[in-house]
């Protein structure tokens, strides 16, 4: 095909998996919400990584998703948050792994990025980062909602098993190529867990010279097979974008049998979506279609 960019383009997902039809009703409406503002970033002139800073920043300001506020509960009754973004320009990251009390960890994330350090901070020490750099810690409790409570109560019974993540992967007028992920990761997940959220490769990719990519699901079958990178792999290839989300998945099913879902751009703004789940809320807008596309 010829290089010409389909940008700017910015895809949003609220989460593979299986939701009750009220929160499915909410995660459409938080999907629309969180692309119109990426959106609105990119027509500003802001760049890619700005717009899926703004877009998963109001996922996680959302307590319908499984990311910040809305966070599902580990085994101790807490929350504990993954999060990470890349900058397609030069391959900059930053990530955070099972940190408590803060609002937005994608907004810590990309601190960690343009600190220009460590790629990856987590536990405490991803605390002591965030207070060093102004962003406020919340009182615990502020992050938990009813409904995660009362799941964490029901679960903690029955053991069932559940996905969500919020992720968003743009590309501004420049050309240039971004992803970011958040999640409370799985529900009844061990204390100092850390998913693929957290991990560049995995959850999360993004280079100008190939594509963008985010993932959802479960986060141990998604490191196995780094998916995030696997499925850009695939656009190396010469997949169309489509193909190489589905291929992405299949190739997951295949192998670990996990739930799980994919967005991604390839370096022309061209859109690829494949998920395995019964749900997953999405939404994307592009130049010359500016009314949200919405579907699960
Ligand atoms: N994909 C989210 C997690 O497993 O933590």
């Amino acid at each position: 095909m010829t290089a010409r960019s389909f940008g700017p383009v910015i895809v949003v997902h609220g989460g593979a998996g299986k939701a009750a039809t009220d929160v499915v009703e909410a995660r459409r409406a938080g999907v629309r919400a969180a692309v119109m503002n990426g959106w609105q970033t990119l027509t500003a002139g802001g760049s890619a990584v700005e717009a899926v800073e703004q877009a998963v920043k109001m996922l996680e300001d959302d307590p319908a998703f499984n990311a910040g506020r809305g966070a599902c509960l580990n085994r101790d009754g807490e929350i504990e948050l993954d999060a990470s973004i890349m900058d397609g320009r030069d391959l900059a990251a930053g990530a955070i792994g099972a940190v408590k009390r803060i609002v937005n960890p994608v907004t810590l994330a990309r601190a960690v990025m343009e600190a220009g350090g460590p790629i990856l901070l987590v536990g405490e020490g991803a605390q002591q980062f965030a207070a060093a750099v102004g962003i406020q810690e919340c009182a615990a409790e502020a992050l938990v909602t009813e409904r995660q409570r009362a799941r964490w109560t029901a679960l903690r019974q029955e053991c069932a098993e559940s996905v969500g993540t919020v992720g968003a992967v743009a590309l501004d007028r420049a050309g240039h190529l971004a992803a970011a992920t958040s999640t409370g990761g799985l529900p009844l997940k061990a204390p100092g867990r850390v998913g693929d959220s957290a991990l560049i490769g995995c959850g999360t990719y993004a280079d100008d010279q190939l594509g963008a990519a985010g993932c959802t699901g479960d986060g141990e079958a998604i490191i196995k097979l780094t998916l995030a990178k696997t499925a850009l792999e695939f656009l190396r290839e010469g997949e169309e974008p489509m193909e190489a989300a589905r291929r992405a998945v299949r190739e997951l099913t295949a192998r670990t049998g996990a739930e799980v879902g994919i967005i991604l751009l390839d370096r022309y703004g061209r859109i690829g979506v494949a998920r395995n789940t019964a749900q997953m809320a999405c939404a994307w807008i592009r130049e010359g279609n500016i009314d949200p596309e919405i579907f699960d």
